[in-house]
């Protein structure tokens, strides 16, 4: 913070002085709370292009420097050296751990795999064609009410946290084998998180199942790289739902519901989808990039963009790396991946994608290394949720740790009519 003001000069000919704030990146903000009381004017900012609705020290991204780090640490050091779970405690508690307290960290997220045996009716209760994001949504909103005690705001905030980030991988992975009339299979102690999630997901119970290690890696790699990203749509839902005081599972949930939304979260299942359709129409890369730029069809081109990188996205560059190492190790030659490598080339070469400043971003390429995982596309999205949830869980808990923490609640310029009479009804035409 600084001790400096901005002035605002209105049209009336008044003016204000507003404080600015800075942030540890010497980022400037000029803090307009007062502008209301002081002038009766609001400011308008539909998108939230260009407005701040909180300070936090969890997560810095430099959107024109392709710049990421959770907690001051890179996000290139930690997709090659943290795993999903220790990177999960330094977004929640701030800290890169201890080794004693990883060991407690990870014994607890194993002791809380499984869901209560009542949930499981649930499951039966969807249509089959049920997309699996409403299923892990219900799912995780309904841990409210198999864990009354969160209502109680003064209950142990570790052990919600504990039960959420353990949990929704059992609940997804047991709605994935429900999907396809497989039976679920049980978490197994003796297997790490990302581990236990393919077992929980391809074991088989005539069949043992040991994940690959580089599988393991990828998995963990794209968890980390997911797991936060500030402000985002659906993290910035979570803050606003848990401002209201609503418990952690209830603010979750809404934040899945956020991400399901294919201009965040479901934008890795349309990314494969689009890179399928332009195989099926004979792989012409050139034209597809001609026709988005044309607007034909009023499409985007999936995977790229962002509202804050205006550069390379730092997670797109790891995993297509990742994505090079694991169809090498499996084995796969995955058209797709050719697909996608010509289609980033003749973009990033073209006038409209450079002049508008779009790269490809952490859905261009996660799609295909979920497809060499095996992961069936409607469980791409879900996949992203499984791996936000430490940066949801962070950015709850920051916020309902900070006592000056006012419930989010947005003005707006009403532009409807002016004051007018009821008009009975037998009057109107
Ligand atoms: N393909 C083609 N054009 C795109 C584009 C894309 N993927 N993303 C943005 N644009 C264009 C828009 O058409 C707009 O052009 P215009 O000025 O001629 O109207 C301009 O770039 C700015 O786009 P806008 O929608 O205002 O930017 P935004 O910050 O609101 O949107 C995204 C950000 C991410 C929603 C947007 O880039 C997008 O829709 N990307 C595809 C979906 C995706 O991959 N989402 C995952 C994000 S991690």
């Amino acid at each position: 913070m600084a001790d400096q003001t901005a002035k605002l000069t209105l049209p009336d000919g008044r003016s204000c002085n507003l404080p600015v704030v800075v942030g540890t990146e010497n980022e400037h903000a000029v803090d307009i709370r007062s502008l209301r009381a002081d002038t009766g004017y609001i400011t308008l900012d539909s998108g939230y292009m260009n407005t701040g609705a909180t300070t936090s020290a969890i997560t810095y991204i430099d959107g024109e420097a392709g710049i990421l780090r959770y907690r001051g640490i890179p996000i290139e050091d930690l997709a090659e050296k943290s795993t999903f779970v220790e990177t999960a405690y330094l977004l929640i508690h701030g800290e890169l751990p201890t080794q004693a307290q990883l060991d407690t960290f990870s014994h607890q997220l194993t002791r809380h795999s499984m869901i209560h045996e009542d949930m499981h009716h649930f499951y039966a209760g969807f249509p089959s064609t049920s997309h699996p994001m409403a299923v892990i949504a219900a799912m995780v909103s309904s841990m409210s009410a198999y864990y009354p005690d969160c209502l109680d705001r003064s209950s142990p905030m570790d052990l919600h946290i504990t039960r959420i980030l353990s949990k929704v991988r059992t609940i997804a992975a047991f709605a994935y084998k429900k999907s396809i009339g497989q039976p679920v299979m049980y978490p197994r102690n003796a297997l790490p998180y990302c581990a236990n999630f393919l077992h929980m997901m391809f074991a088989v119970p005539a069949e043992p199942y040991e994940p690959d290690p580089i599988v393991v890696k990828a998995l963990n790699q794209l968890f980390i790289l997911h797991a936060d990203h500030e402000q985002n749509c659906s993290t910035s839902t979570v803050r606003l739902v848990g401002s209201s005081g609503a418990n952690v599972y209830a603010a979750v949930a809404a934040g899945v519901l956020a991400l399901w939304g294919p201009l965040h979260g479901g934008a890795n299942q349309e990314v494969v989808e689009m890179l399928e359709e332009i195989q099926a129409s004979g792989s012409d890369v050139k034209q597809f990039v001609s026709d988005i730029k044309n607007k034909k069809g009023n499409r985007r081109l999936m995977g790229f963009g962002h509202r804050v990188y205006k550069n390379y996205d730092p997670r797109a560059k790891v995993l297509k790396s990742m994505a090079d190492e694991l169809l090498n190790h499996l084995g796969i030659n995955d058209p797709m991946l050719d697909i996608a490598r010509e289609l980033e080339e003749t973009a990033l070469k073209d006038d409209y994608f450079i002049s508008k400043k779009l790269y490809p971003n952490v859905d261009f390429y996660s799609g295909i290394l979920y497809r060499a995982i095996g992961i069936p596309t409607p469980m791409f999205t879900v996949m992203f949720a499984l791996g936000r949830i430490p940066g949801w869980i962070a950015h709850w808990k920051e916020m309902v740790e900070d006592t000056s923490t006012k419930i989010g609640r947005p003005r707006q310029i009403y532009t409807g009519q002016p004051q007018r009479a009821y008009v009975p009804r037998e009057l109107r035409k």
